[in-house]
């Protein structure tokens, strides 16, 4: 591991990880303002109309504002293969910043322009945007990090997105930006990180991995990586690649009906979609959009406090996970994980029936802050950079693409439905979340395999991962774009 950590990787990294960041900051936002943007709605209603929105209208308007942001997550995460392979990792990052930048002046400029439209076409912007991020940083962390590590630095996209929660949570406090007067620069404020994340773009590499191995540009990848790893003797990881590149029959990109039709991409597919859908069924964000509900009706006093006691726990969590993934492993840590919530779960239930007994709400706090702690372990981090992991160069976009879509409609729906779960089953509806993680711990001891330590050649290896018959190169259609245009047989042979 000598030399591999420089100042230039963590650079690049933490640049990468502003999209990250990003994510977390527009997931946790929405929140504290609901009273101010609800009345905003109806002073708008009121002078287009001149009588007062009805509650009904009202509700559906404030739904629509913070769902639509999920619905943009699923079509940006869905579009991030075709962005990725035809842009290149870190011009994608650039480019996609502007849709930060359309949707924070959106939010920014509604109530100027007395447009609550405004509000929901700049959720709507800003969901896309988050969603090619959820991607795009993965991705690149990914590929730029040295094998030993790869799950460290796989951490750090959970952790921006935990900080940028916390973030969040803290500058939506009434006395900071949560005000009447000051809540569009609260929403608004996204557009300052994508700024800045162009700035320094352009003093970070593009992804060496897609340098060397679809653009066949090996001098430009071995100078990334040179810089990337401070040394000059980068001979192993360039052999790396290029055995994958062979290996994987030029590694040709995969489209997204290919990687569902061959049979070596099925077992990863599945586990890559399971673990994504093990992190949002997990219940995880009816904490993190409900918490403040959950709170007051165990009988918090100070629901709000709690609610950023669970963001500061989720932070520290996270960093406790980045220190350990390379020690106990992504399998073991993701149980871990799951089988720590599914307990908390089941004491957040006892806290919750037995509500009248005033120590009961300390229990439901405590119970709260486990299960954000368990998450964070393995289910919030380890989905996320995994599936970059299962995949080689070929089918990783397309592979990233599905996943996070999954991952982006299951929280749709998990958002959506809580509050009616909460009505049908009252104290109860954490059990729900029980049976899937349990659902999920067993699918996880059965089927997940150990990624620690191995190169992406060898994962693929390990799922029987020959590619798919180079033949099926003549039915791609996004073959040709310029970089498949640009392979060329490098000489793998060593
Ligand atoms: C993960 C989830 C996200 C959740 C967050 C909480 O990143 O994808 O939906 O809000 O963790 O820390």
């Amino acid at each position: 591991m000598k030399g591999q950590v420089t100042g230039y990787l963590l650079f690049s990294l933490g640049t990468a990880v502003i999209g990250s960041l990003q994510f977390g900051y527009n997931t946790g936002v929405i929140n504290a303002p609901e009273e101010k943007l609800r009345s905003f709605f109806n002073q708008t209603w009121m002078q287009r109309y001149n009588e007062p929105i009805s509650s009904g209208v009202c509700t559906i308007v404030w739904s629509v504002a913070v769902a639509i942001f999920s619905v943009g997550g699923m079509v940006g995460s869905f579009s991030v293969g075709v962005m990725a392979n035809r842009f290149g990792r870190r011009r994608s990052m650039f480019l996609v910043n502007i849709l930060a930048v359309i949707g924070g002046l959106l939010m920014g400029f509604s109530t100027i322009c007395s447009s609550y439209e405004m509000v929901i076409a700049g959720r709507l912007v800003i969901g896309l945007f988050c969603g090619l991020f959820t991607g795009l940083t993965p991705m690149y962390v990914g590929e730029v990090s040295p094998t030993p590590l790869r799950g460290a630095f796989g951490t750090l996209h959970q952790l921006g997105v935990v900080v940028g929660i916390l973030i969040a949570q803290i500058f939506g406090l009434e006395v900071l930006l949560g005000s009447d007067k000051l809540w569009p620069l609260l929403l608004a404020l996204t557009v300052a990180p994508a700024v800045l994340q162009c700035i320094l773009l352009p003093f970070c590499p593009e992804s060496p991995r897609f340098l060397l191995i679809n653009l066949k540009q090996e001098e430009q990848a071995r100078k990334a990586l040179v810089r990337l790893r401070g040394t000059e003797d980068v001979n192993k990881d360039l052999q790396e690649m290029k055995e994958e590149s062979a290996k994987m029959a030029m590694e040709k990109k995969v489209t997204i009906a290919e990687l569902f039709r061959s049979a070596a991409y099925r077992q990863p597919l599945l586990i890559a979609v399971m673990l994504q859908l093990s992190q949002q069924l997990s219940g995880i964000n009816a904490v993190f959009y409900y918490s403040t509900g959950i709170f007051s009706s165990a009988g918090v006093k100070q629901p709000i406090y709690a609610t950023i006691g669970a963001g500061i726990v989720n932070t520290i969590f996270t960093v406790v996970s980045l220190f350990l993934v390379e020690k106990a492993g992504r399998r073991t840590l993701h149980l871990l994980g799951l089988g720590g919530m599914a307990v908390s779960a089941l004491v957040m239930t006892v806290s919750l029936l037995l509500k009248h007994i005033t120590a009961m709400s300390y229990v439901a706090i405590l119970a709260v802050m486990l299960f954000v702690a368990m998450f964070e372990l393995g289910p919030g981090p380890i989905p996320w950079f995994i599936v970059a992991e299962l995949f080689s160069q070929g089918p990783r976009p397309a592979a990233m693409a599905v996943a996070g879509c999954c991952n982006w409609t299951a929280n749709f729906l998990v958002g959506m439905s809580f509050p009616k779960l909460v009505e049908w089953c009252g104290p109860w509806v954490f059990l729900i979340f029980t049976a899937f993680l349990i659902i999920f711990f067993i699918f996880t001891f059965i089927k997940v395999p150990e990624t620690k330590g191995k190169t992406f050649d060898e994962i693929a290896r390990e799922f029987g991962g020959a590619p798919p018959p180079a033949a099926s190169s003549a039915e791609d259609p996004g073959a040709t774009s310029s970089t498949a245009i640009t392979l060329q047989a490098s000489s793998p042979e060593k």
